[in-house]
């Protein structure tokens, strides 16, 4: 159902790799909201051709590779965004993660630290050069919108989640940090969604991630929120509904910040 929340905006989306994807269940809804935008996400992840077909279903929207670690690639994303739609942006979706450590199975406390960089680098610093980047090209329309996804191993331990734990509390404090300055300057809105365990590539990579997101859901009074209800919280941040939301981390989570046991869980100790 269209409500054209996002009627005349143009945004950029990072990171729909496949139909599991955050960023794609995003971009569906923000087609079906009445905003044009354009597509990214790395080089080397475009080979699977699964981008394609979300662009062929978003309008025929226009994809440019950006790996987001390259402050060169981004300039050139969106400057070419811009070019391409005619105009400055009004919404940024942030949907990027990865943890060499995490992917290769390798202790917290036996890291690889050039995997560390690696990850400080891909799902936190991203964001800030991604801000940066878009700042300086004066890209952003006033009340624009940035939206990062993040995780609650930001605040509290989550052993498996390694070094990505690290990359998630620098996500959220560049959002406050950068969402400060930007706001002061050029009013644009930056914010975090920090979401419930979902089954996408990046969340599977997490190991004993069934087993949690089990855990998760007996854990949350609403349970696990889906990717899909993920986008409508997304949306609802990048339309003119939330003004004067920023620099917060918003829990989309089913009540599972708030809640320290629930019934089902102390059942299984009774
Ligand atoms: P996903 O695997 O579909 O998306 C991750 C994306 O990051 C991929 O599209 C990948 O190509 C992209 N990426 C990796 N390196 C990149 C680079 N150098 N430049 C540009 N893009 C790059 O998985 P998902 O779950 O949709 O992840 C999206 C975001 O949501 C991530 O920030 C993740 O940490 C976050 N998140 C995921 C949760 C989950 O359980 N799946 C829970 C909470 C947050």
């Amino acid at each position: 159902m269209s409500n054209n929340l996002l009627k005349g905006k143009r945004g950029i989306i990072f990171g729909a790799l496949n139909e599991q994807s955050i960023a794609w269940k995003v971009a569906e809804r923000a087609h079906e909201q009445g905003a044009q935008f354009v597509l990214t996400n790395a080089p080397i992840a475009m080979r699977m051709g699964e981008i394609q077909k979300l662009a062929e279903k978003c309008g025929n929207a226009e994809i440019i590779p950006a790996d987001a670690t390259s402050t060169e690639d981004l300039e050139a994303l969106i400057s070419g965004a811009m070019e391409k739609m005619g105009g400055k942006l009004d919404f940024i979706l942030h949907s990027i993660g990865m943890s060499p450590n995490v992917r290769k199975g390798k202790a917290y406390d036996d890291t690889n630290y050039d995997w560390f960089h690696k990850t400080l680098d891909v799902s936190a610093l991203s964001l800030h050069k991604t801000l940066q980047s878009a700042k300086k090209l004066d890209a952003m329309n006033e009340w624009g919108s940035v939206v990062a996804l993040t995780y609650i191993a930001a605040q509290r331990i989550f052993p498996d989640y390694n070094d990505m734990a690290d990359a998630k509390s620098l996500l959220e404090s560049i959002t406050r940090s950068f969402g400060y300055h930007y706001g002061v300057e050029k009013k644009v809105r930056v914010n975090t969604i920090s979401q419930s365990p979902t089954p996408t590539t990046a969340g599977s990579g997490v190991s004993g991630f069934d087993a949690f997101i089990n855990y998760a859901a007996d854990m949350s009074p609403l349970g696990n929120a889906t990717a899909d209800d993920c986008a409508n919280y997304c949306i609802s941040l990048f339309s003119d509904l939330t003004k004067y939301v920023t620099m917060q981390n918003l829990f989309h989570d089913g009540g599972f910040s708030m809640t320290g046991v629930s019934k089902k869980v102390m059942d299984r100790f009774m």
